[in-house]
């Protein structure tokens, strides 16, 4: 059984698709502590809802990011968390985090990196004209969604999308991909050379798309 900490910064619907993966036995974790650092996050009642720990950090209480960082690995630390789970966290994490857990921080991004980082993903995409977009869920390392790339997900886009109807079509695959990259995790078929994730046993099929494993 693997144990997770999760940050949040929002709504929190990815949260939710791991807790779902867990209730439904699809994925063997179980969800230690969420932390969030907005004090409005509706992360929160889902946590509560689910009988899981939260705790609200706010980075206003803290003298920089790093002693904040330290605050929030000591907590999950604290916990016996075995992976950090960013889901919808707004921030780029920061060494203190990053060491306490190396290649231990999967975040959710919404494109196809390297392709749209940082924030507004989807609008980023639907700006620029692409004709496929989708998400990520890569390693975290010091950069800005620059981590090694564990799964990816493809989705059409239309010129008539909107940032929200774009946003609405990716977070669909989110709720996948998320808890898929978590399973290969738990099962412990992840390996990371450099920057490439080895997955044990992911067969890709020639026929099909490249970008989608086999969900
Ligand atoms: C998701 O679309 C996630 O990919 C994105 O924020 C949303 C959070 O939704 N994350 C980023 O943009 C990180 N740079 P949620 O709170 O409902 O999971």
């Amino acid at each position: 059984m693997l144990n997770l900490g999760v940050l949040a910064s929002g709504r929190g619907s990815n949260f939710q698709s791991i807790i779902d993966s867990i209730e439904a036995g699809r994925l063997k974790a179980s969800v230690k502590l969420l932390i969030t650092d907005k004090s409005d996050a509706y992360a929160a009642e889902r946590a509560k809802k689910h009988s899981i720990e939260h705790l609200y950090i706010n980075p206003k209480d803290f003298t920089n990011k790093d002693v904040f960082y330290e605050k929030i690995a000591g907590e999950l630390s604290a916990r016996g968390v075995e992976l950090v789970v960013l889901a919808g966290f707004m921030r780029v994490v920061r060494k203190p985090l990053i060491e306490r857990f190396p290649n231990r921080i999967m975040n959710i991004h919404p494109a196809l990196l390297p392709s749209f980082p940082g924030l507004h993903g989807q609008q980023q995409a639907a700006d620029y004209g692409v004709r496929i977009s989708g998400c990520t869920v890569h390693f975290v390392d010091e950069g800005m969604d620059t981590g090694p790339v564990i799964v990816q997900a493809a989705v059409p886009v239309s010129p008539e999308d909107t940032e929200d109807t774009l946003s609405k079509r990716i977070l669909k695959l989110e709720h996948k991909i998320f808890p898929e990259a978590i399973r290969l995790f738990a099962e412990g078929r992840l390996s990371v050379e450099g920057r490439i994730v080895k997955i044990r046993g992911y067969c890709v099929d020639e026929d099909a798309c490249l970008l989608n494993p086999p969900l």
